[in-house]
C-alpha cells in the first residue's frame, strides 16, 4: 500500500484520527478533512510527515455541503498524484444535530436532513469523486464509517441510526455499480466507540458501562478496533470483500 493515497473526511478526532495513523504507518500519503480544529490539522500534518515519511495534507470541509467535494479533490488533485482509497468518516454534532439527535416524538425534518446529508449525501458525492480518480490508476476502495446504532436501540439515536441503514444500503449499490472499475465499496459499523462523538451522548456513562457488560470481551470499542478494519477492507487481502458491512462491535449486538 506505500506510495498510495487515501482520502479521508474527518481526519482530526477520534476514529478518522486513528484511521489516519493506521494507513500512515504502511506509508500510505493521507489528505484528511477537519472542520473546526485547524491547528489539530496542522500539528498533525507536520507529524504525519516527520514520523511516517509520508506525503500528508489538511482541507477544510463541511460535510454539510456536500457538492464542495468537487472542489475539495481538485485541490487534492494538486497535492496528490492518485486516489487509491476514500473513507467517508466524519459526523456532525452539537447546533447541527438539533432535532435529529433526540427521542423520536421531538424528531424534526431539519435535524434529520442534517443527518442525511452529512451520512448519505457526503458519502455519496465524495465516493463519486474519488471514483473518477480510482478509475484512473485501475481501481481503489471505498469505506463508509458505520454505527450498529441501525440495528440495535440506542437512545436519541433515531436521526443518525436510519441514516446509517440508509448509507450502508447505498454503499451496496456503489458496489454494484462501480465494481467494473475495480472499485470495492463496502461499510465499516462500529458498537459504541469511546471518541468526543459518544462523549457527547447525553448517556455516554449509561452507554459505556452498558457496552462493557454487554461485551464479552468486557470493554468498550477504541478508535483502533475501526481502524484496523479500515486498513484490511483497503488492502488485497480484502480483494473479493465489496458491497458488505463489516461489524466490529466486541460482541454486544448479539447479547
Ligand atoms: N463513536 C462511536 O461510538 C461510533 C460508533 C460507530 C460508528 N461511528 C462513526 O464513526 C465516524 C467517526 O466518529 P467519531 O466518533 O470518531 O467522531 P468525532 O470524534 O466526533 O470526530 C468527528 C470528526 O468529524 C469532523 N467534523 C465534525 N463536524 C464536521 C462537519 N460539519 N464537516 C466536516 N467534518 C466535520 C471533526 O473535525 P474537527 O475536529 O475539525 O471538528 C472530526 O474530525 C462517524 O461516521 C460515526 O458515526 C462512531
Amino acid at each position: 500500500m506505500k506510495g498510495k493515497t487515501l482520502v479521508i473526511s474527518g481526519g482530526t478526532r477520534g476514529i478518522g484520527q486513528a484511521i489516519v495513523y493506521e494507513f500512515a504507518r504502511e506509508g500510505v500519503n493521507v489528505a484528511f478533512t477537519y472542520n473546526s480544529n485547524e491547528e489539530i490539522a496542522l500539528e498533525q500534518v507536520k507529524d504525519l510527515e516527520a514520523n511516517y515519511g509520508i506525503k500528508a495534507k489538511a482541507y477544510p470541509f463541511n460535510i454539510l455541503e456536500p457538492e464542495k467535494y468537487k472542489e475539495l479533490f481538485l485541490e487534492i488533485d494538486k497535492d496528490f498524484d492518485r486516489v487509491d482509497y476514500f473513507i467517508s468518516n466524519a459526523i456532525i454534532s452539537g447546533r447541527a444535530v438539533v432535532g435529529g439527535y433526540t427521542k423520536f416524538m421531538k424528531l424534526k425534518p431539519r435535524g434529520i436532513n442534517n443527518i442525511f446529508t452529512a451520512t448519505v449525501n457526503a458519502f455519496v458525492v465524495g465516493a463519486q469523486e474519488s471514483a473518477k480518480r480510482m478509475e484512473k490508476v485501475g481501481g481503489g476502495s471505498i469505506i463508509s464509517l458505520s454505527s450498529t446504532g441501525n440495528l440495535v436501540y440506542i437512545e436519541n439515536y433515531a436521526g443518525h441510526g436510519t441514516a446509517k441503514a440508509a448509507v450502508e444500503a447505498m454503499v451496496r449499490y456503489g458496489a454494484a455499480e462501480l465494481g467494473c472499475m475495480n472499485i470495492r465499496v463496502n461499510a465499516v459499523s462500529g458498537g459504541p466507540i469511546e471518541t468526543d462523538a459518544l462523549r457527547a451522548f447525553t448517556n455516554y456513562e449509561e452507554v459505556r458501562d452498558k457496552t462493557a457488560e454487554l461485551s464479552p470481551l468486557n470493554r468498550m470499542g477504541k478508535p483502533q478496533d475501526l481502524a484496523g478494519a479500515c486498513l484490511f477492507l483497503c488492502s488485497e487481502k480484502a480483494s473479493w470483500i465489496t458491497g458488505h458491512t463489516l461489524l466490529i462491535d466486541g460482541g454486544t449486538t448479539f447479547k
